[in-house]
């Protein structure tokens, strides 16, 4: 925990959590490996692992994200600054978060999964084969 940061009852931060001039609300949980700074986190908020708060450009301003009352935010995602994530939303694993979320909403940025059937086979027998 570094300067500026207040927690509220029953608030969970596991391990290798920083949380800088930040409040966080009662029960909210942020339960390993996240960047929280110049935040605002409501009561009853989920934080998946993995979680940044992108809040600088490099330069001396710090931009808030604003995380509202019961949402959840699934892991390996990053709320760009300054944003608001509204009450009860929900992000999606490996979201990187720009706009709004409208409270109640999904907000989902992420690559959809291709899988080639086979291919692992494939690409084994190239490491193995002989160079020319
Ligand atoms: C988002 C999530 C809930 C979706 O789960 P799901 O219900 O199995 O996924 P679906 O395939 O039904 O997709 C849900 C919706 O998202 C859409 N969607 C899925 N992948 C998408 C993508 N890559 N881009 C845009 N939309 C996508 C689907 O089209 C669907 O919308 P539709 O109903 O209008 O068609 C899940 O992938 C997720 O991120 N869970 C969070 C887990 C987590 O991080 N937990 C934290 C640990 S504490």
């Amino acid at each position: 925990m570094r300067p500026g940061t207040t927690l509220g009852d029953e608030v969970r931060l596991g391990n290798y959590v920083e949380v800088k001039n930040s409040s966080v609300g009662d029960r909210s949980k942020i339960s390993h490996l996240s960047y929280v700074g110049d935040a605002e986190i409501g009561r009853d908020v989920n934080i998946g692992c993995g979680f940044v708060t992108c809040n600088s450009d490099g330069g001396p301003v710090k931009r808030r994200t604003v995380i509202e009352d019961g949402a959840f935010v699934g892991s390996a995602s990053q709320a760009v600054a300054p944003v608001r994530l509204g009450a009860g939303c929900f992000v999606a694993t490996g979201t990187t978060v720009t706009e709004d979320v409208p409270a109640g909403a999904m907000a989902i940025s992420r690559g959809r999964q291709t899988t080639k059937a086979g291919y692992a086979r494939k690409y084994a027998a190239r490491r193995t084969a002989p160079k020319p």
